[in-house]
């Protein structure tokens, strides 16, 4: 059984440990292979593939992505579509996603920035604390990472709300869908946060519009994807006034150009796609459990659906 890896060529030592601890019998070659043959290989172990590479691999059985988001790998046009695509699901990337999550939502929430502000000045003073009863959180995205933020933020008291494609049943979330539902969702939400799949009906849905949906004062979250958010529009809110301040994790190329202004913009915080990394350890747990569901016959778990993108 021969699996191939393709992303950065310096973490392929720790995913090779990690999968061979799963799977001793699997042979685990890492790309670029080109003296090697290419129609022996089962799997392949991808973050963001060449576009036009995984079609030259004629015996795939599936594509294995390395992240949550599969935006990377749908995006090539000569994907062999009719492949399983398999989304990575993992504890570790789901429980370090809420935690990035609420350590930001409680950084706006107890006005953390402007306290590290006034100390560094050498102030002492009070800001008001807010009831945490009352401040509304909105999640959009209730997937795997955003339903789990949700229910999270829930259990410490937020009022939280979630905008998905479909309806969700989560304990203590107000679930909002479709488009109409957005603009609802939007003026009910002082901490917006992202968490969708990046796909064509997502792409650029925070702009001047949906900014402008939101109450004043109210703060962005982005640990989807760069292209979730239209970056001209999201500074002119910060610098009308209109949004409080915004914290990227993502952007839409990475890193940012060193004179991109979200680098030094008083009021945005940024964070090198770190909210959630994946475990080489964990992670192969769950892959290693999806290729034995494939060789089984059975099919793997969480496998993308093309037409909705994710
Ligand atoms: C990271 O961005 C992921 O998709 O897992």
């Amino acid at each position: 059984m021969k699996l191939l890896f393709i992303s950065a060529v310096d973490k392929a030592e720790a995913w090779r440990e990690a999968m061979l601890n799963e799977l001793p019998e699997l042979e685990f070659r890492v790309w670029p292979d080109e003296a090697e043959p290419r129609d022996d290989v089962d799997y392949a172990l991808v973050w963001r593939p060449p576009h036009g590479l995984l079609k030259t691999y004629p015996n795939l059985k599936a594509i294995l992505s390395l992240g949550a988001g599969i935006d990377g790998i749908v995006c090539d046009p000569e994907l062999p579509r009719h492949l399983p695509i398999v989304r990575l699901v993992d504890h570790c990337l789901t429980d370090g996603m809420s935690e990035y999550v609420i350590y930001w939502v409680l950084h706006y929430h107890r006005h953390m920035g402007k306290y590290s502000r006034m100390v560094a000045d050498g102030k002492w003073s009070n800001l008001p604390q807010h009831d945490t009863r009352l401040r509304r959180v909105g999640i959009l995205g209730l997937g795997e990472l955003g339903g789990n933020a949700a229910r999270k933020l829930a259990a410490l008291g937020f009022d939280v709300a979630g905008w998905s494609r479909s309806e969700k049943d989560i304990q203590g979330v107000t679930s909002f869908t479709g488009r109409d539902a957005l603009k609802l969702f939007l003026a009910r939400t002082e901490i917006l946060v992202c968490l969708l799949p990046l796909t064509d009906k997502t792409a650029g849905i925070i702009n001047a519009e949906t900014i402008a949906q939101l109450p004043h004062g109210a703060f962005v979250i982005n640990s989807a994807r760069g292209g979730h958010v239209v970056d001209a529009e999201l500074l002119a809110a910060l610098n009308s006034g209109h949004l409080a301040g915004a914290t990227l994790d993502v952007f839409h190329n990475e890193p940012p150009p060193p004179d991109h202004p979200f680098w030094s913009h008083p009021k945005v915080a940024v964070t090198p796609h770190m909210a959630s990394l994946t475990v080489p350890h964990y992670a192969a747990e769950y892959i290693a459990m999806n290729i034995r569901r494939i060789t089984a016959g059975e099919v793997p778990l969480n496998v993308v659906d093309l037409d909705k993108g994710y």
